[in-house]
């Protein structure tokens, strides 16, 4: 199976890249390698056979149809994004911009691609989102976000992530496209970067992210 990712030299983009490819996957890697990306976290990969990379912004439509042609996925993983809430809050546009526009572009690019005759039949396109478009938990236990808990999002991070969800549930209703969206919580590692290396146990992990 040949799956692409975007966001792949991201935090959590590039740990799907590594298992991906550790479990016998194809992978193709588009990431434009903003400042949230490093390729030394895809370095143990980089010479695997079953791995590219391409240097690509997803807000150019022209190139993302052109590399869906080119490595013809079984799957698309979308997980390129703006993702610090507090860059959301200083510089909102670039958030706009890459989450909603780039995933427009992206939804444009897989719907022209499953439309043709190049695109598998089991084709799937995975929109990987956040538990931040529900807005914040009640500081009580026992109480969850569920598939029916209303949109809510309370930063530009989190309207931008909700509108791109909103998007990609539209490409199924309207158009058929095969879709899955998933809203995980708060990933995090020792040494991460920006906010991520200051998580502490005694935070609450979503006035980060
Ligand atoms: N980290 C978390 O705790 C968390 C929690 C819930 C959901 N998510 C979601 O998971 C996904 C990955 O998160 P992350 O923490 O790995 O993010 P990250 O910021 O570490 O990585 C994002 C990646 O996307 C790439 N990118 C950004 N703009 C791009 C563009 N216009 N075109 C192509 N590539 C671009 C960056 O270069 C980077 O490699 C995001 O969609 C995020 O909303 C993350």
């Amino acid at each position: 199976m040949k799956l692409l990712i975007t966001g792949g030299a991201g935090f959590i983009g590039s740990a799907v890249v590594r298992l991906a490819i550790s479990r016998g996957y194809s992978v193709v890697n588009v990431d434009a390698l903003t400042y949230a990306s490093s390729l030394r976290n895809v370095e143990v990969v980089a010479e695997h056979p079953n791995y590219q990379f391409v240097q690509e912004d997803i807000c150019n439509g022209t190139a993302l149809l052109r590399t869906l042609k080119k490595f013809q996925p079984d799957t698309i993983m979308h997980l390129a994004a703006e993702t610090h809430v507090d860059r959301s809050i200083d510089d909102p546009e670039k958030f706009i911009q890459t989450n909603v526009h780039g995933s427009f572009n992206l939804l444009e690019a897989a719907r022209a691609y499953w439309q043709s005759n190049q695109c598998p039949e089991t084709f799937r396109f995975h929109h990987i989102s956040t538990d931040e478009v529900f807005g914040s938990l009640p500081n009580t236990p026992n109480v969850y976000f569920t598939e029916d808990t209303a949109y809510d999002p309370r930063s530009p991070y989190a309207a931008s992530k909700a509108s791109s969800d909103h998007l990609v549930r539209a490409w199924y209703e309207t158009y058929g496209l095969p879709i899955l969206v998933t809203n995980c919580s708060n990933n995090f590692r020792p040494l991460s970067a920006f906010q991520k290396s200051l998580f502490l146990p005694s935070l609450r992990l979503n006035a980060l992210r």
